[in-house]
C-alpha cells in the first residue's frame, strides 16, 4: 500500500517532506498547485500540523477527504475534525466524502455554510446526474435519463474498446464503473451480477 510507504495519505505524517515537494514545484515551474488530503493517517488532527508549512505557498485550494488514512474508504467521515481544518489554514478549502445524494450535499452545504467548493467521488460515478441535479437544486432525472446514461455509458465502452485488445480486459474495466453504476438501479446486486455473468457485450 502506499500510505505504507509514506506516499499518498501516509505523506500527511512528513509535513518536512511535504514542505520539499512544495519548494521544488513552486521553484522549478509556474503551476498554480492544488492540494487533495485526507486529515491524518493515525488521527485527524495530523493535518493542522501541516497547513503552517502549506500557508507558506500560493496553492490554488487544499480539498479534504473527510477521513484519515488507516480508514481508507470505511467509516464515517469526521466532521467535526473538518470543521477545526476552517480557519486553521489561509488556503480555501473544498469538502470531500461521502456526498451520494442532493441530500447529502445540502447537509453539507447547511454543516459548512462558508464553504462554496465541495468534491465527489463515488458518488459521481455511482450517479453520473448527481452534479447536475445539486447545480440545479432537483431530485429529478431527466425524461430520458437512461437514454443520457446509455450514450454516456457507450461512450466509456467504445473509448476503452479503441485501446484494449478483447472482451475480458474491457469487460474487467466496465465492472469497475459498473460497481459504482449498478447502486443507482433499482436492485444494485443483481444488476452487477448480471453484468458480473455478461458473456459477451450485447447480453
Ligand atoms: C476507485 C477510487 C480511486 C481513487 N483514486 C484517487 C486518486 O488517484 N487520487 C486521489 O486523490 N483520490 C483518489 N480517490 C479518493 C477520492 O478522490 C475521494 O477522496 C474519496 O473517494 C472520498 O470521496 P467520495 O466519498 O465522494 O468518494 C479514489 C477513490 C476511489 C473510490
Amino acid at each position: 500500500m502506499v500510505a505504507k510507504s509514506g506516499m499518498g495519505s501516509g505523506l500527511i505524517c512528513n509535513p518536512s517532506k511535504i514542505n520539499d515537494i512544495l519548494e521544488r514545484a513552486h521553484s522549478q515551474t509556474d503551476i498554480l498547485v492544488s492540494m487533495k488530503m485526507r486529515m491524518g493517517y493515525e488521527h485527524a488532527q495530523e493535518i493542522l500540523e501541516v497547513f503552517p508549512i502549506l500557508d507558506q505557498y500560493p496553492l490554488k485550494n487544499i480539498a479534504i477527504h473527510a477521513r484519515i488514512g488507516k480508514q481508507l474508504y470505511k467509516g464515517p467521515v469526521d466532521l467535526e475534525a473538518f470543521e477545526r481544518c476552517i480557519g486553521s489554514t489561509r488556503h480555501k478549502l473544498y469538502y470531500n466524502g461521502d456526498i451520494t445524494s442532493v441530500e447529502a450535499f445540502k447537509a453539507m452545504q447547511a454543516r459548512f455554510p462558508t464553504l462554496d467548493h465541495f468534491m465527489i467521488g463515488r458518488g459521481l460515478i455511482a450517479d453520473p446526474f448527481l452534479p447536475s441535479m445539486i447545480k440545479n437544486n432537483t431530485s429529478s432525472y431527466p425524461d430520458n435519463r437512461w437514454e443520457i446514461f446509455s450514450a454516456f455509458h457507450d461512450t466509456i465502452y467504445q473509448q476503452y474498446d479503441d485501446y484494449l485488445s478483447g472482451p475480458t480486459p474491457i469487460k474487467l474495466k466496465m465492472l469497475g464503473f459498473w460497481e459504482f453504476f449498478s447502486q443507482s438501479t433499482s436492485n444494485p446486486q443483481k444488476t452487477f451480477k448480471a453484468i458480473k455473468n455478461a458473456t459477451n457485450p450485447f447480453k
